[in-house]
């Protein structure tokens, strides 16, 4: 397995868990919005293990806040979504992506490679109050494995290489544990199995659409009953 993520501290930490459960690891410092980094990442992919066969690139990041914020008394705007935390999300979430599944892709036909491109989008690629820039990437994540798929089928590759996408709803990872017990109650109260989803569940997800190559250009949300649609 060939991890990356740009911080090192948090790949260090990945790779010695997954040494434990006994896997072949190499991991990989990248800044998923450089050319040069996922070209890097989808070489060492080969040169280690001669082979791709699951791309997973998963790396978001979150930058709320309404597009603009009229005051609650005088009704004027007094807050604007910055210009860089909208594009910041879209480089990462956006671009960062094409770019690691480009790279990859290539290796992939280039090498022979059979597998899956999961892509991963989220409910909030249905619109949440708030993510204008991130609702914006996850929905892009959601039309991009049907563009994938159907160029693949044009030169004659879906039946090797599927590209699919996963949406967790709220998934118990550090960034939704960490939030205040108010904010995490209210969340908790709109899923209907009462609990947040668990990160080995979307790995689960992941390996179970792996394994069942009739799954192509398709979306599967994984998200315990949440009522989806954009609330105000
Ligand atoms: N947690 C949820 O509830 C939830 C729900 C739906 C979808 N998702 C998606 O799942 C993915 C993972 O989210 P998470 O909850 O594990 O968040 P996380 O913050 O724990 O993980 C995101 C990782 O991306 C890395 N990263 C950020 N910028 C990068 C860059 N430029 N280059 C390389 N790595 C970079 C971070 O260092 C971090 O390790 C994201 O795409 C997120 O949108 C999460």
């Amino acid at each position: 397995m060939v991890i990356a993520d740009i911080a090192q501290e948090l790949l260090d930490k990945a790779e010695a868990e997954l040494r434990e459960l006994g896997g072949e690891v190499l991991s990989v410092a990248a800044n998923v919005t450089t050319e040069e980094d996922n070209s890097k990442l989808a070489d060492a992919a080969i040169e280690k293990f001669g082979q791709i066969n699951l791309v997973a690139p998963f790396a978001g990041i979150i930058r709320d806040g309404m597009m603009v914020s009229p005051d609650r008394e005088t009704g004027k705007v007094t807050r604007k979504m910055s210009l860089s935390d909208f594009q910041l999300v879209i480089d990462i979430n956006l671009t960062g992506v094409f770019l690691t599944v480009r790279e990859c892709a290539e290796r992939m036909i280039n090498h022979n490679c059979k597998g899956l491109i999961c892509l991963i989008s989220s409910t909030g690629s249905l619109g949440t109050a708030g993510q204008i820039n991130y609702s914006s990437t996850k929905a892009a994540m959601s039309v991009m494995p049907k563009v994938i798929t159907a160029e693949f089928f044009r030169r004659g590759l879906a039946d090797k290489i599927r590209c699919v996408a996963v949406a967790p709803g709220y998934v118990g990872t550090a960034m939704v544990k960490g939030m205040n017990q108010k904010a995490l109650d209210k969340i908790l109260s709109q899923v209907p199995i009462g609990r947040l989803i668990e990160p080995g569940e979307v790995a689960q997800l992941v390996g179970d659409i792996y394994k069942n190559e009739a799954l192509a250009g398709e979306v599967f949300f994984i998200h315990g009953g949440l009522r989806l649609g954009s609330k105000g």
